[in-house]
């Protein structure tokens, strides 16, 4: 495909003319391969360019104003995204609007920030990390000894998922959609069978390649139990596997 047909496809996307995705007469949806690719060369032949968001106006602390000039070799699509002064970004990373990466924070190489998410201060995201669309890295400023969230390489984090206080998750371990993990979380590890928790010395820490999903367990108690009511537990269901990595691979033209 040459970039005059990829201009001409996304015109006629825009106009309505080609679709990514079609309905058949059963009402079932299947892509259009030759469109998808086609946006895949998009992003294959596209080159980095820089735009100024130049009508928009903001207030805040002179001392922590957005980065600029950007980090190198970084892309920002525009929107309402913000890189806070303080903050690293390494080469490679994708930060899709809106996002913030707030001050302290520090996104290793090829990792994705998705829409809505949020690194918070001083969060740690490894190298090749998906942070999916509203994924929420808890920000730990204080105490200054409190320990930041830390999510290792190669870790994939749901959309809507939050990772608060100090919790620390370990390299290639798999966040489903919807799990939330502070340091008061209990997670339940099915495969292993046996509890984690954190204690007043190390934090909650997720196992290298666990994959956790949303959770209950009996709520403690007598009334509880008459009532039958669960408080939230996120599992373990498994180790990462094949399935897990073709679950959560990432489309390399994207980055
Ligand atoms: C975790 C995830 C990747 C699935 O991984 P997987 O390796 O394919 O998991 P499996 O299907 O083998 O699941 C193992 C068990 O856990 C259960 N399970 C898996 N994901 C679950 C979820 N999100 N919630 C509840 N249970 C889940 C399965 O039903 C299965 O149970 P079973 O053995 O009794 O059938 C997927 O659930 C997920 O959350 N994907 C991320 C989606 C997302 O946030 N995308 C970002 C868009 S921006």
């Amino acid at each position: 495909m040459t970039r005059e047909e990829v201009f001409e496809l996304l015109g006629r996307l825009e106009l309505g003319e080609v679709r990514a995705a079609s309905k058949n007469e059963a009402g079932d949806w299947s892509p259009n391969t030759t469109v998808k690719e086609g946006i895949l060369a998009a992003f294959r032949m596209g080159v980095d360019v820089e735009s100024i968001a130049g009508p928009f106006s903001f207030r805040d602390r002179d001392t922590l104003p957005p980065r600029r000039p950007l980090p190198n070799g970084v892309r920002v699509v525009p929107g309402g995204t913000s890189i806070r002064r303080g903050a690293y970004v390494a080469k490679g990373v994708i930060v899709m609007p809106p996002a913030y990466i707030n001050v302290g924070a520090y996104v290793d190489e090829g990792s994705m920030v998705d829409s809505h998410a949020l690194v918070g201060s001083c969060a740690q995201i490894g190298k090749r990390v998906h942070l999916s669309a509203a994924a929420q890295i808890g920000g730990v400023l204080e105490p200054v000894g409190a320990v930041p969230v830390v999510i290792e390489d190669d870790v994939f984090v749901g959309g809507n998922t939050g990772v608060y206080e100090g919790v620390c998750v370990r390299q290639r371990a798999v966040l489903a959609a919807g799990v939330i993990l502070t340091a008061s979380t209990v997670v339940v590890d099915l495969a292993r069978g046996m509890e984690l928790r954190s204690t007043a010395a190390r934090p909650l820490v997720i196992p290298e390649g666990a994959v956790v999903v949303p959770g209950m367990r009996p709520a403690p108690g007598e009334y509880a139990k008459a009532a039958g009511l669960s408080i939230a537990a996120p599992l373990i269901v498994k180790y990462r596997d094949a399935k897990t990595d073709a679950k959560t691979a990432l489309e390399s033209a994207l980055r």
